[in-house]
Formats: structure tokens, sequence, C-alpha cells
């Protein structure tokens, strides 16, 4: 484990604050009392890792992640099991990733161990702001690079800042979801920044998501950027279709973020007596489908939503279509409980994911 520095904030959270947070979290509305830093200096590397009490930070207004959005970040849960031992699942995919982005945004790359002891450090401190297992809630981790330097100019920057944050959080879709099949947006493209978790992806949806509101959708249906025929994500979860002949299937890596849930989800798919399969899947195929009954369920993946059904679509082509009879399906339902038992320790985690803080 790396050596960090800690100093302790002089005005803790109460208790009697913290529970009533804990009572009703919800997403991002509440933070723990800390926040790892670590600033990277152009020529000496990683410098002094550190925990400190939460807090606002000074920035140069010319820091480069301001002008130019060089911005990376991930998110991870800490579960609080009945035994109140708490627990991270798959730590070590969110390090990985990480450095894909940054190499994607041309950032310094933070190394695999270094992130996790980072999350580790904040997650014990922490402890009492993992909630209880109830209703699904634990501590949402989001560890996240800037680009620091002040520099005008248009080039990679020289110094770099990582923190971790975090957040506790209940469910973060409490309802299905319907998707928007946007004809006017698109999420990534061959050679775009698709496979990077990087802050200006997130940005450039959200006009597409206002119009899936307007349409009556909660996300938006993201489609290939060259003809808007194949399938990619919806808003910011991967995206799996149940069919009828027991396959469980998702679009292939290409452009799309490599979700750490979707990856799980299609290893737990044969326990479900579901073959997994990746690979592209044009719009009609899952419309088409959808109303043949060859896909029965659809549903969407991602560290927050965990698993999310997705009971309808809604295009300018094809007008609105339920998915089966609008309800979760039962496959869907199934593969949720099976990762939150996982993750929760209710259930054997026969992958090794889970690692105890
Ligand atoms: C996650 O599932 O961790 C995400 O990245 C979604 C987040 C943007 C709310």
């Amino acid at each position: 484990m790396a050596e960090f520095s800690i100093t302790n904030t002089t005005a803790p959270t109460t208790d009697a604050a913290r529970h009533a947070a804990l009572a009703d979290p919800g997403f991002g509305r509440y933070y723990v009392d800390h926040q790892v830093v670590i600033d990277h200096i152009d020529g000496d590397g990683w410098q002094d890792p550190r925990v400190i009490p939460m807090s606002e930070w000074a920035l140069h207004p010319a820091a480069a992640v301001l002008h130019y959005g060089q911005e990376i970040f991930e998110g991870l849960k800490a579960y609080r099991r009945d035994d109140d031992s708490i627990w991270l699942f798959r730590p070590d995919r969110n390090a990985a990733r990480f450095v894909h982005s940054a190499e994607r945004m041309a950032m310094a790359t933070l190394p695999e161990d270094l992130f996790i002891d980072s999350v580790r450090q904040l997650v014990e401190l922490e402890q009492a702001w993992v909630p209880v297992s109830e209703n699904e809630q634990s501590l949402y981790i989001r560890p996240f690079m800037i680009a620091s330097e002040p520099y005008l100019g248009v080039r990679e920057a020289n110094n770099y800042r990582f923190a971790v944050i975090a957040t506790p959080a209940g469910p973060y879709y409490s309802e299905p979801v319907k998707l928007w099949i946007t004809p006017n947006y698109t999420r990534a493209a061959p050679g775009g920044t698709g496979t990077a978790k990087c802050g200006g992806n997130y940005a450039s949806s959200l006009v597409a998501t206002k119009e899936a509101a307007a349409n009556g959708c909660g996300q938006v249906l993201w489609t290939d950027g060259a003809e808007h025929k194949w399938v990619e994500e919806c808003g910011t979860m991967n995206i799996m279709f149940v069919t009828a002949d027991g396959e469980l299937v998702t679009p292939a890596l290409g452009s799309i973020l490599a979700g750490v849930t979707r990856d799980s989800i299609l290893k737990l798919a044969p326990m479900h007596d579901l073959t997994p399969v990746e690979r592209p899947i044009t719009i009609d195929e899952v419309l088409d489908g959808v109303a043949s009954g060859q896909i029965p369920e659809v549903f969407a993946c991602g560290t927050a939503a965990v698993v999310t059904p997705i009971t309808g679509f809604n295009s300018p082509d094809r007008g609105v279509q339920k998915v089966g009879d609008g309800q979760p399906g039962v496959k869907t339902r199934a593969i949720r409980q099976h990762l939150v038992d996982i993750q929760y320790g209710r259930a054997e985690d026969p992958f090794g994911w889970t690692q105890r803080v």
C-alpha cells in the first residue's frame, strides 16, 4: 500500500446528520468528509498522496481542463454486508480502464495499484458513510483526473490532479426506463473517445437526453455515428437483449465503454441459461425482435444503474413500442439479483470479484 499522509477534518459531519443522509441518500447529494488528492508534476511524477478534508480547491482560471476538457473519471461502489464488513467490486477493472482513458486523452497515467490504494484509503477512513445494504444502497466512489496546468495553448498538459471523492447512493433509477432512438445525435464515432470515460462524452449527451425527455423517454438509445443503424449504448449505460433462443446479446466493443457491469453480466449469463453473444446488432433487428417477441427482454447496465429494465422504445420512424408486457422480465430480474447478491456477499463469488476493505 502506498504511503498516504492524512489530515483529518476539524468539522466532521455529526452522527445525526450522517444518519439522516444515509436514510435517504439519493445520488451525489451528500459527500464523505475527506478526499484523496495526488498531483502529477511533469518530470517528477505522482507526488504526495494525501487524504485531506473535503473542501473546494483553488484552480487557476487557465487550468487546461477548464478550456479543452482533459478530464476522465471512474465509478465504483463499496458495499456493506450484513456482518458489517465492507467490500469493493472489481476495482482492478476500474483501475485498468482509468489507464486506458488517460492514454486516449493524452493524460498522465496513474499506476493501477495507486488507484486501488487511493480508493481503499478513502473507504477505510469513511466506513461510517457506507450505508447498510437495505434498498441496495452503497457508497459510490468517484476517482477522477483533471489537467491542472495553467496554459492556454492547445497541447496535452504537463500537470494533472487525481482525486477520489465518494457519495452515499441509493438506486440511480427508481423505475424502468424507456429509450428514445435519437435521429439527431451520436455519442461516439470510430476513432473518437467512445471507449474513454471522459467528461466530454457525458457533456455532449445532455442535449440528446433533453430530446429524449421531450419524447417521453428517460434516456437515449445511442446508435453509430455513420449510419444511425447499429446499436451502441443507452444513456450512461451498456445495453443487453435477451432473445427467445436463449442468447444474451450485447453490442461488441469498439466505440462503446467497456463496462465492468457489462463484463460481469456476460460472465454470469451461462448460469442463467443464456449464451453471451457480443456482436453488432441493428436497431431494426431490435425493434423487429421486440415486436415479434424474439427479444422479450431488454435491460441496461452500469455501476450506478446496476441492471435497469428497459420497458419501451420511441423513435421518429416507428413510434412507441413496448418491450414484452412492459414490465421487467424474468431473466432481467434474476441476473440483477444474482449480481447484487454477489456484491453484498449473499451469493457465492465464483470469479473472485469482491475484495474486502
Ligand atoms: C457509472 O455507472 O458509474 C456511471 O458512470 C454513470 C454515472 C455517469 C452516473
